[in-house]
């Protein structure tokens, strides 16, 4: 198969052959768009790097060093953040560094920013550490900008950590460097941690440049924690890998502190792995994957654009999109009837906050065969509302 055609292969038969929860938590008949897996193989420099592991017999305990050392550099190159290996912390995952944050910034009570809509794990964050989430709110009738003056006024004496997540699951924004500089400036002005989730960094589109929070100033590195993975750009999600630095060493070791006996970092496996995903070795593969998915972005805003009464925000950035139906149901009806009536799983808007109602958000990272079926079964079941 032509490198290319990999990003475009999936069919519905093929995925239900497939493992993965996303194609197996519902009735086979049932397109899943709910779950931020992408619907494309596993690149073979991934996979050989895996059965490497397995056949050095790779499995006892071991240390992390040359897994960070790896994560260092691509943090070096990519990011712009001058560290060592000693700034990298590996996480089971980005979402651990969730918690962390909190555990290291705040006490129970305190307050934490949040947007709203944001993915619904940092909500489970703070709830789960008995502080208080206070709610930034960003609307797709303004473009979801984040507004600084807006932030400000969230600002209390009690506001001890800034959650960002750029880019921005589900409003599908990558932050502007204005943007950036706000929140950087605020934070500095006040002395408040930042903890920012990068996952998505591969996945912008257009002539938008990633920008990393902590690369603006040293004063804004010494307050953040930011947070990495594999999941969305490789679509390995199992091996459960992510890795959190921060380029303040008192941060780094108190973190490592909090974490320890509690999170015991990734597996060999996953390790192995995390070279090939960190160096030029698969530049292929991420300019395939971006290939791809302008062209199911730009056919996801064609079928978008036929359905009466639906509005979305240009996707900037994430393959998650985050349409909002007006047919006078709440989110929970509007996702109960797709599933119902067109065989289609969404998540519904109001996981990702109060300013998620009327919205769904689907997961766009599959072929374009599946997204036209996902649009006419859509296309069917709305009409039959109007
Ligand atoms: C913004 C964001 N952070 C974290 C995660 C979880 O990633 P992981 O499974 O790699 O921890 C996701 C998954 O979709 C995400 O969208």
């Amino acid at each position: 198969m032509i490198r290319e055609e990999l990003f475009n292969s999936a069919t519905i038969e093929g995925m239900l052959a497939a493992p993965g929860i996303k194609w197996h938590r519902d009735p086979p008949d049932v397109i899943p768009l709910w779950l931020a897996d992408p619907d494309f193989p596993i690149a073979p420099e991934i996979k050989r790097a895996l059965i490497n592991a397995v056949q050095d017999e790779d499995l006892l305990y071991s240390d992390d060093k040359a897994a960070r050392e790896a994560m260092a550099a691509k943090i070096k190159r990519v990011n712009g953040l001058d560290i060592a290996a000693d700034n990298v912390m590996i996480t089971q995952g980005v979402i651990p560094g969730m918690w962390l944050a909190i555990q290291y910034a705040c006490k129970p009570g305190d307050e934490v920013i949040v947007t709203d809509p944001m993915y619904f794990p940092f909500f489970i964050a703070v709830e789960s550490t008995y502080t208080k989430p206070v709610y930034w709110p960003l609307e797709m009738e303004e473009g979801y900008k984040f507004d600084i003056e807006v932030l400000k006024e969230k600002i209390t004496h009690r506001t001890k950590l800034i959650f960002v997540c750029n880019p921005h699951n589900p409003c599908g924004r990558v932050m502007t460097k204005e943007e950036l500089k706000g929140i950087a400036d605020v934070a500095v002005d006040r002395k408040i941690p930042v903890m920012v989730d990068e996952l998505w960094e591969d996945i912008v589109f257009d002539d938008r440049k990633h920008i990393t929070l902590a690369s603006l100033n040293p004063e804004i590195a010494d307050l953040t924690m930011t947070s990495w993975g594999f999941s969305k750009t490789y679509g390995v999600a199992g091996l459960q890998l992510g890795y959190l630095c921060a380029t303040n060493k008192d941060m780094i070791e108190d973190l490592r502190k909090r974490a320890r006996g509690v999170l015991r970092g990734a597996s060999n496996l996953s390790k192995a792995a995390a070279p090939v995903m960190l160096d030029n070795t698969l530049q292929w593969w991420r300019e395939g994957v971006m290939k791809h998915l302008y062209k199911i972005r730009s056919l996801c805003e064609k079928r978008l654009n036929e359905i009466p009464n639906v509005t979305y925000p240009k996707l900037e950035g994430t393959y998650l999109m985050f349409p909002k139906f007006d047919y006078k149901m709440t989110s929970d009806q509007l996702q109960e009837y797709m599933f119902k009536e067109a065989k289609l799983s969404f998540s519904t808007g109001t996981e990702f906050g109060s300013r998620g109602e009327g919205h769904l958000r689907m997961c766009i990272a599959t072929s374009e065969a599946i997204i036209n079926e996902v649009f006419d079964r859509m296309e069917k079941a709305l009409a039959k509302l109007r």
